[in-house]
């Protein structure tokens, strides 16, 4: 089968090949013909290093499809079913399951991601995060494979399975905005066109869009951000709109130190920061030891928009079905996966929100 194969960390290209075959399905495995794939920042991110991961890998974690076999063990999805792909399935058995941190399981993490479940001819291949949904067919845990009704488009579900639920989960169950809030969006890519469009589901006042492309700022105002702006002009404006005061509440989607700085000097003494992008291990942020506890400002990682994926998956496709969510306008290009090296240049551009690959 086909699929795109990053071969070494520091490639800037993947390599398309038609001569992958996928592992046997096992007792509690599904396999999936994948449908729609979408390309997220996180795909560079593996690639360049600032995301671990083993390789060679096929590349890609946001997926839709439909399952096409199941293990002996399996009794919640059958053959035939539309499924969104997870790239972190929760076990439900370990402290963090038991807790209700669906989000922070580890389980499938770690056994799928150093699992190599693919082949070419000898060589072993692993999937990105335990998924590599640049290719035809899959095996994953039942547990990775979220039935969704069989009417939602797989590129719509496909968004859906990360940078949707990522950045609308971060406003809606990580941040937990309340109605009437001043909110301000670092990045508008996918991610954060979903924050922002997350903060407009929750009833935010004010939503400040801050990117470096005028594009992109364009972008985040059809999807519901009130104020855009150039970095530098940042505190100029919400100085203005919140008399000094700082905003109630940033959702940083770029992963740089100097943006999350950005973030925490933006609230106001109380505010949240919640960082979602996802940046280097060799990177440092400075804080004083002082501003911490004078500004009692609350500063929180957000990891999959905290999300129970067996719920969220579920009410975000409410919510798209409703018209409250835009996830149709989010899809910039549709793609063959053989043109997967024309959408990271893309993507390395900044002036796309998502591109999808069909198969
Ligand atoms: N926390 C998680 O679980 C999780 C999940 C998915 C993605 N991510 C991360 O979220 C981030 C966003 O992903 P995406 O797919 O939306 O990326 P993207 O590349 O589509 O969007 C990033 C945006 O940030 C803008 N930008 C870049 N540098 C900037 C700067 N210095 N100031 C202002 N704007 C700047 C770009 O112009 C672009 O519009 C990435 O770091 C990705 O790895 C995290
Ligand atoms: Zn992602
Ligand atoms: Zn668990």
């Amino acid at each position: 089968m086909r699929a795109a194969i990053l071969r070494n960390v520091g490639d800037t290209s993947l390599d398309v090949v038609d001569d992958v075959t996928v592992g046997q399905t096992g007792p509690n495995q599904v396999k999936i013909a994948i449908k729609s794939a979408g390309l997220c920042h996180s795909d560079l991110s593996a690639m360049n290093g600032t995301i671990m991961q083993p390789v060679p890998a096929i590349l890609g974690h946001e997926g839709c499809g439909d399952v096409i076999e199941v293990g002996e063990n399996v009794t919640n999805l059958s053959v035939g079913d539309r499924v969104i792909l997870a790239w972190n399935a929760s076990c439900g058995n370990c402290n963090a399951c038991i807790r209700g941190d669906y989000h922070l399981c580890l389980q499938f993490l770690i056994s799928e991601g150093y699992t190599p479940h693919f082949k070419e001819n000898d060589t072993e291949i692993y999937g990105f995060a335990g998924n590599g949904t640049f290719c035809e067919e899959m095996v994953v845990p039942d547990k990775a494979a979220i039935k969704i009704p069989s009417d939602v488009p797989y590129e719509i579900g496909a968004l859906i399975g990360c940078g949707v639920m990522t950045g609308v989960g971060a406003a809606l169950n990580t941040a937990k905005i309340i109605p009437g809030s001043t909110v301000i969006v670092f990045g508008c890519g996918g991610v954060g066109i979903s924050a922002i469009q997350g903060a407009k589901i929750a009833g935010a006042a004010q939503i400040i869009a801050v990117d470096t492309q005028d594009s992109k700022l364009e972008d985040a105002k059809r999807f519901g951000a009130t104020h855009s702006t150039k970095p530098d002009d940042l505190k100029a404006l919400v100085d203005a709109l919140t008399q000094g005061e700082g905003a109630d509440y940033a959702i940083e989607c770029i992963g740089l130190p100097v943006t999350i700085r950005s973030a925490y000097d933006s609230i106001r003494r109380g505010g949240t920061a919640v960082i979602v992008g996802a940046g280097r291990m060799n990177e440092m942020i400075e804080f004083n030891a002082f501003e911490l506890f004078f500004q009692e400002k609350k500063f929180v990682g957000s990891y999959y928009g905290s999300a129970n994926v067996r719920r969220d998956f579920l009410r975000l496709i409410r919510l798209y079905q409703s018209k409250r969510l835009d996830l149709d306008s989010m899809i910039s290009a549709r793609m063959d996966i053989s043109e997967v090296n024309t959408a990271l240049d893309n993507l390395r551009s900044g002036n796309i929100i998502r591109q999808v690959f069909t198969f």
